[in-house]
């Protein structure tokens, strides 16, 4: 089956109630490396901060907290409904330097400048993220910050080939997300990304959690159920993962009887500072 160009490819995780709970959990497992990325980036209290992609607001509170008071986050995002989710959770965080615009970065039309320019996970989703970033640098007072997480399988890929039912879920979920455009490796993509957005060559860091913690399998697991419909759709071969129903039960046996690590997938952060 032929697949849509990317610049027209629907946001493949969709916006069911179930993907919000597991945005939810993944935020919980993530936002300590996040907070360690801006934090390096210069994200400091008081700094009014430009967001993309703020889907439920799990980074925008993170960032209302860094800033503090004095400081602002608006976050951009694209579904309506999300940001009634995201302004729900805010209003119960108690928080009031926080707030959501309805668009899509790639045409925002904003009268205000900003210190920082961030987000996770939403560069790998964009269809020409370079010219995204290049649109929104504008919005950067001059010296302010960009800093974006994003993820890169890659690392991810590598480390998995020990354990091989591990490596077939890690591969399978893999190609149905390439399949849907997302771009899967953007964080070692953000240098280049960076550059051609007209901004000087970022610091970089990868992080990647290791062990055998439960919440590892879980994670890979969970993405491996979101994109499902698309691996379907996309006719990617899941033979290698046998019966679906017992699938988490033997994964979690693989990880425990191999005396092995698992990881997670790599998380890169990437800062600059605009000229
Ligand atoms: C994977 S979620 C990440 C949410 C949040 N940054 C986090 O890490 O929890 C990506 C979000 O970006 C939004 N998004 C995707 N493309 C967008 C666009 N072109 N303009 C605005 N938002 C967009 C999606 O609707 C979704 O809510």
């Amino acid at each position: 089956m032929q697949t849509p160009p990317r610049a027209q490819a629907p946001y493949p995780l969709g916006y069911s109630d179930a993907e919000a709970e597991r945005l939810g959990r993944q935020a919980a497992r993530l936002n300590s490396v996040t907070e360690r990325f801006f934090r390096a980036a210069g994200v400091q209290s008081g700094h009014r901060v430009l967001e993309i992609g703020s889907g439920l607001g799990h980074v925008s509170t993170l960032v209302a907290s860094i800033v503090g008071d004095s400081g602002e986050v608006v976050g951009i995002e694209r579904d309506a409904q999300s940001i009634a989710k995201a302004e729900q959770y805010i209003r119960a965080a108690g928080l009031h330097n926080v707030r959501f615009l309805q668009g899509d970065v790639h045409e925002l039309a904003l009268d205000d400048q900003f210190d920082s320019l961030l987000g996770r996970f939403i560069l790998m989703f964009l269809p020409d993220p370079a010219a995204a970033l290049r649109s929104l640098t504008p919005y950067v007072r001059p010296g302010g910050t960009v800093v974006f997480h994003e993820i890169s399988w890659t690392p991810f890929l590598a480390m998995a080939q020990r354990l091989p039912l591990w490596s077939a879920l890690v591969r399978i979920t893999h190609e149905g997300f390439r399949k849907s455009h997302a771009d899967m490796d953007m964080g070692l993509g953000l240098h280049r990304t960076f550059l051609d957005a007209g901004l000087p060559a970022p610091t970089m860091r990868l992080e990647m959690m290791l062990g055998v913690d439960e919440a590892l399998t879980q994670w890979v697991y969970e993405l491996f159920q979101t994109v499902q419909p698309k691996i379907a759709e996309h006719g990617v071969d899941t033979s290698a993962l046998g019966d679906i129903h017992s699938l988490y039960a033997r994964l979690r046996d693989e990880v425990k009887d191999s005396d092995s690590i698992i990881s997670s997938g790599g998380l890169v952060g990437a800062w600059t500072q605009k000229p």
